[in-house]
Order: C-alpha cells, then sequence, then structure tokens
C-alpha cells in the first residue's frame, strides 16, 4: 500500500506524524486551522504540496465541525471575514513554499464570489471552502501521477546514452508520497520509472541537516521495493565521478519556481546542481504548476526560511536497540557549544543550471535564447501532452 502523509474524509484530517518517522508510523488528528499552523511550522507535516493540502483542510475541517455543532454565522459576510483570517495565517507558519500561499489566493476567490452571490449566506459559503478545498486534494494526486509518467519519458528520451535502456537517477530531500497527497513529484519519477521497469537504480541524500533524505525518502523506496541506495550530502559529487554509478539525471521538488525558472528548494539543491553541470548530467526540477509563482521574477524575490540553530548542532533519533521493539527517543549534541550557526532551509538554483521543469503538463524546456517561457503553462489551457518534447 502506498504511504499516506495525510488522511482524510468527510471533515476528519489526520496527517503522518513526520517527525517520528521512520521509526513509528503515528497519525494524529489535525481538527483545525490553528492546530495546522504548528503541525506545520514544527515539521510534522512538510513539503510544499503537502503543507497546501492540510492547511486546506485543516480549515474545512474546523468548518464542518462549527456546521455540524450549528455554530456557523448565517451572514456570508461573517464568513467570508473568519475564512480570509484563518488563510492569511495559515500562509504565515513557513515562508518559502508557495503553494500555501497559492492556496490560499484560490480558496479566498471562491470564498469571496460564493459570499457575493445573492442567494448565498454563511453556510454555503462554508460549503463552498469545504468542496475547493476537498477538490486540491483529489487534484495533487493527479497531478503528480502526470508529473512522474512526463519525468520519466524525458529521462528515458533524453538523459541516456544510446546504449542505455534504464536510468540511474539521483535525488534530494524528500518529495515522494509524505511531501505531497500521494505519489510524488521527483520521487514520482523515481516511481514511474521504477513501474515500468526503466529504472536501474535510485540515490538519495541524507540531506542535512534535517535529514529528510535518510528519514523519509529511504523509508519510502524501502516501503516500495525500488533499488536504492543512501548517501551522504557531501559524497554527491564522488557518486558522479564514478563511471559504475553512471547517474543519468538529477530530480529534485521545489519549494517556488520564480517566473524565470529560478527555483528555490531544500538547502543543498544548488551544490547538486553545479555538480551535474559540470558531469554532463540531466539537472531537472519536478513540480505542480501551484509551485510555479510568476508574480516572482527571479530567484532574488524569495524569501528564504532560516531555522533554528539547535537543527544544526542537535540531532534526535531513537537509541539503537536493535534487540528489542522499543523506540526510546533521544536528542544528542553534535557540535562544540558555543560556535555560531547559519541554517538556511532552502537555496536557489539558477535556471542556468536547470535542463527541464517537469510539470503535469509536460516537461518545459528553455528556448532558443536560453530562457524558460513558464507563462506559456498558464495561458494557453489547451497545453497538454504537446509540451512534452516530441522525442518523448
Ligand atoms: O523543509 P521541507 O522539508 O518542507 O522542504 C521540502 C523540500 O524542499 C521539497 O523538496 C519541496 O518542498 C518539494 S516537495 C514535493
Amino acid at each position: 500500500m502506498t504511504l499516506q502523509a495525510i488522511r482524510y474524509s468527510a471533515g476528519n484530517l489526520s496527517i503522518i506524524d513526520q517527525l517520528q518517522l521512520p521509526y513509528v508510523e503515528n497519525y494524529i488528528p489535525i481538527r483545525t486551522s490553528d492546530e495546522a499552523w504548528h503541525a506545520i511550522k514544527e515539521m510534522r507535516v512538510r513539503g510544499a504540496p503537502a503543507i497546501a493540502i492540510v492547511a486546506a483542510l485543516a480549515l474545512a475541517s474546523e468548518l464542518q465541525t462549527l456546521v455540524a455543532y450549528d455554530q456557523i454565522s448565517s451572514s456570508a459576510e461573517e464568513v467570508q471575514a473568519f475564512i480570509i483570517e484563518k488563510l492569511q495565517y495559515l500562509v504565515s507558519s513557513r515562508p518559502t513554499a508557495v503553494n500555501l500561499g497559492d492556496a490560499s489566493r484560490k480558496l479566498s476567490a471562491v470564498v469571496v464570489d460564493h459570499a457575493g452571490r445573492p442567494e448565498s449566506n454563511g453556510h454555503s459559503v462554508a460549503t463552498a471552502l469545504i468542496q475547493a478545498a476537498e477538490e486540491m486534494l483529489a487534484k495533487d494526486i493527479n497531478d503528480n501521477i502526470q508529473i512522474g509518467a512526463y519525468g520519466a519519458q524525458w529521462i528515458l528520451a533524453n538523459g541516456l546514452d544510446a546504449k542505455k535502456s534504464k536510468a540511474t537517477v539521483l535525488t534530494h530531500c524528500n518529495t515522494g508520497s509524505l511531501a505531497t497527497s500521494g505519489y510524488g513529484t521527483a520521487l514520482g519519477v523515481i516511481r514511474a520509472l521504477a513501474s515500468t521497469s526503466k529504472l536501474r537504480h535510485a540515490y538519495c541524500t541524507e540531506t542535512r541537516p534535517y535529514n529528510q533524505g535518510s528519514r523519509l525518502t529511504a523509508f519510502e523506496l524501502v516501503h516500495d521495493n525500488i533499488p536504492a541506495t543512501l548517501i551522504t550530502d557531501s559524497m554527491a559529487a564522488a557518486l558522479l565521478a564514478k563511471s559504475e554509478a553512471s547517474v543519468d539525471a538529477i530530480v529534485v521538488g521545489a519549494d517556488r519556481v520564480a517566473a524565470n525558472g529560478d527555483t528555490a528548494n531544500k538547502i543543498g539543491t544548488y551544490a547538486l546542481a553545479v555538480l551535474a553541470k559540470y558531469h554532463g548530467v540531466k539537472f531537472l526540477v519536478a513540480a505542480p504548476l501551484t509551485t510555479i509563482d510568476l508574480s516572482t521574477k527571479t530567484g532574488n524575490d524569495i524569501i528564504i526560511e532560516e531555522r533554528p540553530a539547535s537543527e544544526v548542532t542537535k540531532i534526535k533519533g531513537p537509541r539503537d536497540k536493535s534487540s528489542t521493539n522499543e523506540v526510546e527517543f533521544e536528542t544528542v549534541c553534535i557540535a562544540a557549544s558555543g560556535i555560531n550557526v547559519w541554517n538556511p532551509a532552502f537555496d536557489i538554483t539558477p535556471s542556468a543550471l536547470i535542463d527541464g521543469i517537469i510539470t503535469e503538463k509536460g516537461v518545459v524546456e528553455k528556448d532558443a535564447k536560453g530562457r524558460f517561457q513558464l507563462e506559456d503553462l498558464f495561458c494557453d489551457p489547451s497545453i497538454t501532452a504537446a509540451s512534452v518534447p516530441e522525442s518523448a
């Protein structure tokens, strides 16, 4: 069975607590937007699409409870104001991933539209929000499956030399079922290759300092029986230089793609893109349209979240009690006390280092002038598979 970061049914939302993975699979209920805000801030749920969906569904659940207990205002304007305030609060939980802001804008537009209708009341405005949030969940899963298929086709057509029929792919951070509504973006591409027996091997980086790679991606790869190897971030250059490893492509996710293609993603992504260029390995970003932010012109305009020093100086995990089934978490110090720490959660990969952006509408490559034309994805609803290069 596929891993599920998010469980939702008719106003009941729970998330797998990612702080306890991969050692304990514990689902925690999220009943309100306040609980969602804390779960996002504390990284119990993380990954750009997952954050947005949890925020939307938490608000939907909160509204369903208010409706069920007859505590919802009958005034459409009051319910609209309540929802917009909650959405603004949710957006303040983490700044870099744009999916949350995008979801908030779309949900606000739905609510304003419904509240403006002559027949509307508080109940109908709440219902409109709930329905729109539930649709976001379904759409994200479908988009990921498309991203996986387009990315796999592109790599097989453009990333392999003539003698090969299977791809070896390196990925960074976690972009799988746990970071999305299901399936995943960059990890979805690896899943799509594996499901068609076109994956030779996957490598995942540890992804210091939060270890999303070793804790979450490695967990998903083992869970799905995908042939894979874990490396520390510092081993990537040596891996790309190793002819037996023969890495064909590096595929990563994104927290925000600017209009020119500059991409904010987990710290360490930029270093991998530089390495890919040096070694002639294809470098791809896999992201749904909800991650592309045309209002952000370049990577210079993206706010990079800085996280606490303790994430670098300490590490949390279970005591090694492999002989028993007990799980006892402990935090240990791994740095000299008193040292200054810089802990940016993300970095910016310049578009110059990116070969393609894999979306649910196809893979966008640069034009003859070396520029991504991402606005075409939004202007022309007829762009679907046609945007996949013919060779794919
Ligand atoms: O700090 P995180 O764990 O939320 O960062 C996650 C990433 O950087 C992912 O690569 C990105 O959100 C894409 S998830 C499909």
